[in-house]
């Protein structure tokens, strides 16, 4: 089974052309080296009502198994990711916010101002993950091996948690 993703990118100075988006591409590097197929990517300014939009609209129709976003998770005025988030998701996933903070707290104590958060909505997975393809990278690849059986879950593929 190969999952469909769909890679949001949040930031005002990239949706101007005023700085390329490296985030994004590595979100979609990293997810089709994983086999994951990439339904969408999309670069979007730090705006709350067009990102519920773009995230209701992947979820209520059905485009998108996951939704990786990278971008707005921070304390400026304009970082509103999480708060898009919680918009449009309908039931919470406290612990990816919670595995990839207390992962990357080992790495720089700097995660902790991170305001990421996860959900769901219908039958598709909400991750928020930081801006930088650093971070990004971090996030990632850590939480990457869950994500499948979670995926796999959430799809009514198996119901069974193999002991590991
Ligand atoms: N998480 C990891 N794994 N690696 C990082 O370098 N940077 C942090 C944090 N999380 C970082 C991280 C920093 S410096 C900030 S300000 C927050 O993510 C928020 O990032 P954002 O505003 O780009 O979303």
């Amino acid at each position: 089974m190969m999952f469909r993703a769909a890679v949001i990118t949040l930031s005002d100075s990239s949706y101007r052309g005023e700085r390329e988006d490296l985030s994004g591409p590595e979100i979609v590097r990293i997810l089709k080296e994983a086999d994951y197929e990439i339904a969408s990517t999309d670069l979007l300014p730090d705006d709350r009502k067009m990102l519920a939009d773009r995230m209701r609209e992947i979820c209520d129709d059905g485009l998108a198994d996951l939704i990786v976003t990278t971008g707005g998770t921070g304390f400026s005025p304009r970082d509103v990711t999480p708060e898009a988030t919680d918009d449009v998701k309908e039931r919470a996933v406290p612990g990816i916010p919670e595995a990839i903070r207390a992962y990357s707290m080992t790495i720089t104590p700097r995660a902790m101002l991170s305001r990421e958060t996860a959900g769901i909505r219908k039958h598709t997975l909400i991750i928020n993950l930081p801006g930088s393809p650093k971070a990004v990278n971090e996030s990632l690849t850590y939480i990457l091996p869950s994500l499948k059986h979670g995926l796999e879950i959430l799809l009514g593929l198996t119901g069974n948690c193999a002991r590991k």
